[in-house]
């Protein structure tokens, strides 16, 4: 199964931006710690990122036809892109849409996603441990 998890603005600011929100892992760390994760479930897992709205929505494109499921952090765009939302709905592939946070449990405009509309769904506050739990989810979908 091979997924494409995209990660949005300001993650790549993991392990220095708000520790006490986001935890101390780097970004770096993040992603070697997801990728064996995901050999341990037989996922074969592409990793982006982009502080771009417009290169959100790219990456979302390129996956179509060319893999089995993306899962998107979109960061503060969850709260206002549409461009993001219209992309998911293009490519109409399975989406789960992941938070390191738990959104509902923050500032007011952060409890609404504008992207999960778009996903199967959404799974947050756990940490780095949401995208491993976003990873089983899928392989859980897998085939339906
Ligand atoms: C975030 C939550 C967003 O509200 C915020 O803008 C982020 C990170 C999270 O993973 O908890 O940048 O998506």
């Amino acid at each position: 199964m091979k997924i494409l998890l995209i990660n949005g603005p300001n993650l790549n600011m993991l392990g220095i931006r708000e520790k006490n929100i986001y935890g101390n892992m780097t970004y770096d760390e993040m992603c070697s710690y997801l990728n064996k994760k995901a050999d341990k479930l037989e996922i074969d897992l592409d990793i982006v990122q982009s502080n771009v709205e417009g290169e959100i929505v790219t990456y979302i494109q390129s996956a179509y036809k060319k893999y089995d499921g993306i899962i998107i952090n979109p960061a503060a765009y969850t709260h206002y892109s549409i461009a993001i939302y219209d992309a998911l709905k293009a490519v109409n592939m399975k989406a789960i849409e992941v938070h390191i946070s738990n959104i509902h449990k923050r500032e007011e405009y952060r409890k609404k996603s504008v992207t999960a509309g778009a996903c199967i769904g959404q799974i947050c506050g756990f940490g780095i441990f949401s995208y491993v739990m976003a990873m089983e989810a899928m392989k859980e979908q897998e085939g339906r």
